[in-house]
């Protein structure tokens, strides 16, 4: 079962950073796999612990995605790190052991602390949408024109039919980093 979330680390000098992530959760191990390099893979190889943060403000997603990661913090429970405010529930974990790889290494984590903070309120289609479009804006230089513009219209029935206020302006921002990125490709 793979669930996104996001992690939250801090560097040496407490400096937070935040990260989607579709973290593995295997029995009672939390692998998260970040692709090199990767800010998040530096501050859990140095601090030993990370934060999975559980939360419905796809705005955050999206935010992270296009420049957009100041968003309220709180100080963790059990290590010393930062957990979002806004947040539904989150989990402070510590680094078991990695599994060493050239692209995309393995840490396994264990959860320390647990926290409910808001009841979760159910699936909304415009939430995924706004994910998938996240996830396509991250891999940007490595997927066809073509197919980006045909997931999006697709994403795009469910947003529209679905879609709050924070949905709607998660996705104005991917939309601006996509068709940045088209009229570059027309320019080249
Ligand atoms: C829903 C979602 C899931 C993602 N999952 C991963 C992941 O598992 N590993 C990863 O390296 N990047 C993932 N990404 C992309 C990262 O969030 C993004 O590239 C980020 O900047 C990671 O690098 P950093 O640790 O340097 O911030 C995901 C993005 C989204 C929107």
């Amino acid at each position: 079962m793979i669930q996104e979330v996001i992690v939250t680390t801090q560097n040496a000098d407490g400096i937070a950073h935040i990260a989607p992530m579709g973290i593995h959760v295997k029995d009672n191990e939390f692998i998260i796999l970040p692709f090199r390099p990767s800010t998040t893979l530096a501050n859990i190889l140095q601090s030993k612990t990370a934060v999975i943060n559980y939360c419905d403000d796809v705005r955050i997603f999206a935010g992270c995605l296009t420049g957009r990661r100041d968003w309220p913090l709180s100080k963790t429970e059990k290590i010393t790190g930062h957990f979002l405010a806004s947040s539904l529930a989150h989990r402070e974990l510590e680094l078991l052991r990695i599994e060493e790889d050239e692209t995309r290494p393995k840490l396994y984590c264990k959860a320390v602390y647990t926290a409910n903070h808001t009841p979760f309120l159910g699936f909304n289609r415009a939430q995924y949408a706004v994910l998938e479009a996240a996830i396509l804006v991250s891999r940007l230089n490595m997927l066809p024109l073509k197919k980006i513009e045909t997931e999006v219209e697709y994403l795009a029935i469910g947003l529209n039919k679905t879609a709050g206020d924070r949905e709607l302006e998660a996705w104005g921002w991917l939309m601006a980093v996509i068709e940045q990125h088209k009229q570059e490709l027309a320019q080249a």
